[in-house]
């Protein structure tokens, strides 16, 4: 995907749905090549810096694996043992690790002091999960959605929960591609007003629309798909009883599905709350395709990787 080449990811704002098609097709393509051992060596001589602020199995894991399989090398940084960890700014490290690097991938706290990594970076800079997206998931979550029902274009997906990060992207993937989405979270726990308006607009362009409500079962009725997210992420753990309390009635289970469609696909990017936002009997049952959707996280990346850094 030639067009993407050297541009940050910090947001699909950032693309255009042509170029996160292509990113798809890309994906796709390589994931059935690394199924045949085949990895293109598209990343030899690069080197890509892993920074993490947060905890991470899939992120880190599959993006180690992913840099290793196309031929670079991933260096891991905790942000505790760099100098950002003791206040150096944020804008410098940028700079200096552009001397070193060829790309950077960061899970940050904060969006914005990503938006100022990157603009004081040479290199570009790929986003791992902020405060307000997670766009390398919503990649793999269109993958998976594309391999198991075939294509994306008119699919309603129904998204029940709350409207964080992992919404936020999955709402604007899902505006590239076509997808309708129907969104049900409680009062005061929505996605974003300027993102999902920002995303509505974009979904117009591709023939679909997003939906909210605060009623459970309007949003999966007749839904292909439904994916749900924790209720309580990362750094938000001192409100975890409010938001026990606040998401009642949002839980993914057994009578709640009886509203999509008979053969509804269950997603969740992972890692999972079992009892809380999903039941375990649908989170492990046989429409749930969450691990194939996290192995997907490393396909998606390889071709983010190789299009922005080779
Ligand atoms: N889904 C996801 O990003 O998982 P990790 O927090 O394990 O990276
Ligand atoms: N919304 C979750 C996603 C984790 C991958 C969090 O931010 O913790």
């Amino acid at each position: 995907v030639g067009s993407v080449k050297g541009k940050d990811l910090l947001t699909w704002f950032d693309y255009s749905s042509t170029e996160v098609k292509k990113l798809l097709e890309l994906a796709g393509a390589l994931k059935s090549l690394a199924k045949s051992d085949v990895h293109p060596p598209l990343l030899v001589g690069k080197t890509v810096g892993l920074i993490f602020e947060k905890h991470s199995t899939r992120t880190r894991i599959s993006f180690e694996v992913g840099v290793n399989q196309l031929g670079g090398h991933a260096i891991y940084m905790h942000a505790r043992d760099l100098q950002i960890g003791r206040g150096e700014p944020v804008s410098d490290t940028g700079k200096v690790l552009s001397g070193y690097l060829d790309g950077i991938m960061i899970r940050a706290n904060s969006h914005k002091m990503v938006e100022e990594l990157a603009h004081a970076a040479t290199i570009p800079v790929i986003n791992g999960l902020t405060d307000l997206f997670h766009p390398c998931q919503a990649l793999a979550d269109l993958l998976t959605i594309h391999e198991i029902k075939g294509y994306l274009q008119g699919q309603k997906l129904a998204y029940v929960g709350d409207g964080n990060n992992v919404a936020h992207s999955l709402i604007i993937a899902c505006a590239h591609l076509g997808v309708n989405v129907s969104i049900a979270s409680p009062l005061g726990f929505e996605v974003d007003s300027s993102i999902l308006a920002k995303a509505q607009k974009l979904a117009v362009l591709n023939g679909s629309t997003i939906e909210t409500t605060m009623n459970p079962i309007e949003a999966v009725e007749n839904a292909d798909v439904i994916y749900t997210d924790v209720w309580t992420s990362m750094g938000q753990e001192e409100e975890t009883a409010a938001r026990l309390q606040a998401f009642e009635g949002y839980q993914i289970n057994e009578e709640l599905v009886q509203h999509a469609k008979p053969d509804y696909l269950f997603l969740h990017c992972l890692p999972a709350h079992r009892e809380e936002e999903v039941a375990t009997s649908i989170i492990d049952g046989t429409h749930s395709a969450v691990f194939q959707q996290a192995e997907n996280r490393l396909h998606a990346q390889k071709a983010i990787l190789a299009s922005i850094l080779s």
